[in-house]
């Protein structure tokens, strides 16, 4: 099972471009792909980290036509401001493109293209329902009525939004046409599908037994469809926003989103790398890991897996951790809603304060369960985590240096059996890191890193160098010394979490080429290593500010009960 790769393609989930992005996309996705990614980069691995918007599918169209522009306007408009939130953020992506992109409509089409071609798709006639007066064809979205089940009267076709029960459009009473408000007639129309039903021996075989490390989550999710039986799923629609059918028959139809949308993490990797993006994708050594969150799951566990399957010269993915649900002080992030912590709106109140989210959201990521973000929470982590054990920490150590050795690193006498036992302690800390991290737990990984810190902490606490001062200084200097080591030690265990910050200490301690390997070693800043001066990590975050977000909730709240929909 341990096999051994060369390099590591990290895609993550294409956000679709119909709006900003907020946190739960950062806390369900982004920051553990970047982690995992920055991770693997200070190891020195191969590593190739895939992002982009995903821009077809119908809400698209809808919003489109909603506010009179066409859907090319409305993904243009949304897809820099997401892209700009993930740069703000450092996520690392090595390339961040987009499924209107031209080389995205080739592979995506010439993948449809060569599984028709092969005989992998299945076509079937089905009545559906036809807007006479608009002259189209509905997609599910596009026809609302009266929930069976509750009796909402704005039901969807695909859903009940007020109950949360899936739906047909042939279960909905009274249906109507989203576009033109006339009553949709049934009408038949010919569809391509792929046959999952063909590929569940293998799928079973390939998630149930030989990917039992999957996470619990994931591979439960799996095992009940495995167990449900596959159907046939179709992967064309009757849309006029999306790739166009590339095969007779296929005029006025489009690539379902979830078919084309998955193919932009290959597309993706084609404009990033056009000479030898097969490696990544077609060769054995090559290992993929697809973050998701966990409405993704079935696209990214059967679906695109059956995909690549049909084709027959892919690779499949290794591990696909998805993440639950992040909600915010308790209610679901709801973008028609306005119930989200908008990336670039957090960045206009708490400017350079990137790192603070990074370290709350993985702090609390939902790895196993769905998670709550409060305000509280955030306030408390910062001003008693990251201010008064890691930054406190830090800061106390080049302080103590500049006031007693003017800022260069005093050179290490013997050491005792007290500095000894904090030595062993923090020395177990790089193998429970790197567990943490190999196996997704990142949270778990956040702690350990913050657990370096705390012994820091403690270790100057205990040994109160400024008392010692005025007594001995050669034990003085030994304690410094360990101090700094471990402070260095700090800024390669937070790179990939906390890079903003890591890359500050490293400028604090002037010393730039820190990577992983050094990572529990108490060499890595030789005697009279000059240090810059100290400045602070992190700062207090008062009341006020706390108060101010959460007005502004609440304010949305109101706003919500009084117009509802
Ligand atoms: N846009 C989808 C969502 O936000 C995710 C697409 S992931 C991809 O749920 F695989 F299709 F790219
Ligand atoms: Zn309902």
């Amino acid at each position: 099972m341990s096999k051994t790769f060369q390099r590591t393609l990290i895609t993550s989930a294409l956000p679709y471009a119909n709006g900003p992005v907020h946190i739960g996309h950062l806390a369900g996705v982004y920051i553990p792909a970047d982690i995992y990614a920055r991770y693997l980069r200070l190891k020195g691995e191969e590593v190739l980290f895939i992002g982009g918007s995903d821009e077809h599918g119908v809400p698209i169209a809808l919003k489109a036509k909603a506010e009179g522009i066409s859907p090319q306007e409305i993904v243009d408009r949304y897809h820099y401001i997401i892209k700009k939130s993930f740069e703000d953020f450092g996520i690392t992506f090595d390339i961040y493109s987009r499924t209107t992109s031209a080389i995205h409509y080739k592979t995506a089409s010439d993948f449809f293209r060569k599984l028709y071609d092969k005989g992998e798709f299945i076509e079937k006639t089905s009545e559906q329902y036809y807007d006479e007066e608009a002259k189209q064809f509905l997609a599910d979205r596009y026809i609302t009525g009266e929930c069976p089940h509750c009796a909402n009267k704005n039901a969807y076709g695909d859903q009940c939004e007020a109950c949360g029960t899936s739906l047909t459009p042939l279960d909905l009473i009274d249906p109507k046409s989203a576009i033109s408000g006339s009553v949709p007639v049934l009408k038949e129309t010919k569809h391509w599908y792929l046959p999952l039903d063909k590929h569940e021996a293998w799928l079973k075989k390939w998630i149930l037994e030989d990917h039992k490390e999957w996470k619990s989550n994931v591979y439960g999710q799996c095992k009940s469809w495995l167990d449900m039986g596959l159907q046939p799923r179709a992967v064309s629609r009757d849309l006029d926003w999306g790739i166009p059918i590339p095969v007779e028959g296929g005029e006025g139809k489009v690539l379902y989103v979830w078919f084309d949308a998955p193919i932009g993490y290959i597309s993706n990797t084609i404009e990033h790398s056009p000479d030898d993006w097969e490696k990544w994708w077609k060769d054995e050594s090559s290992r993929m890991i697809h973050f998701i969150g966990k409405d993704n799951i079935v696209f990214h566990c059967i679906v695109f897996p059956a995909m690549l399957k049909a084709d027959g010269t892919y690779i499949l993915p290794e591990n696909v951790p998805a993440n639950e649900f992040l909600n915010l002080e308790g209610d679901k992030i709801s973008t028609s809603r306005n119930w989200a912590v908008w990336l670039h709106e957090y960045l206009e109140d708490f400017p350079e304060k990137q790192d603070v989210l990074r370290y709350v959201l993985t702090a609390n990521a939902p790895e196993t369960k769905d998670n709550d973000f409060t305000w509280k929470d955030f306030q408390a982590r910062n001003n008693n985590e990251l201010v008064a054990v890691f930054g406190n920490f830090v800061n106390r150590a080049l302080v103590l240096t500049h006031k007693y050795f003017e800022g260069k690193v005093p050179a290490r006498g013997a050491l005792n059996d007290y500095d000894r036992a904090t030595l062993d302690e923090f020395k177990r800390i790089r193998q429970d890191l790197e567990d943490c991290l190999n196996q997704f737990r990142f949270r778990d990984a956040l702690k350990e890193a913050m657990n370096l810190a705390r012994i820091g902490n403690k270790y100057l606490a205990d040994t109160e160098p400024w008392k010692l001062a005025k007594t001995d200084m050669e034990r003085t200097a030994a304690i410094l010394n360990i101090s700094l080591q471990i402070a260095a030690n700090l800024a390669i265990a937070f790179e990939p979490f906390l890079p903003f910050s890591s890359e500050k200490l490293k400028r604090i301690i002037n010393k730039k080429d820190l990577n992983w390997n050094g990572l529990g070693s108490i060499d890595l800043l030789g005697a009279d290593h000059q240090l810059n001066q100290p400045e602070l990590l992190f700062e207090k975050i008062e009341d006020e500010m706390i108060e101010k977000q959460i007005q502004k909730l609440q304010d949305t709240k109101k706003a919500n009960n009084q117009n509802p929909n």
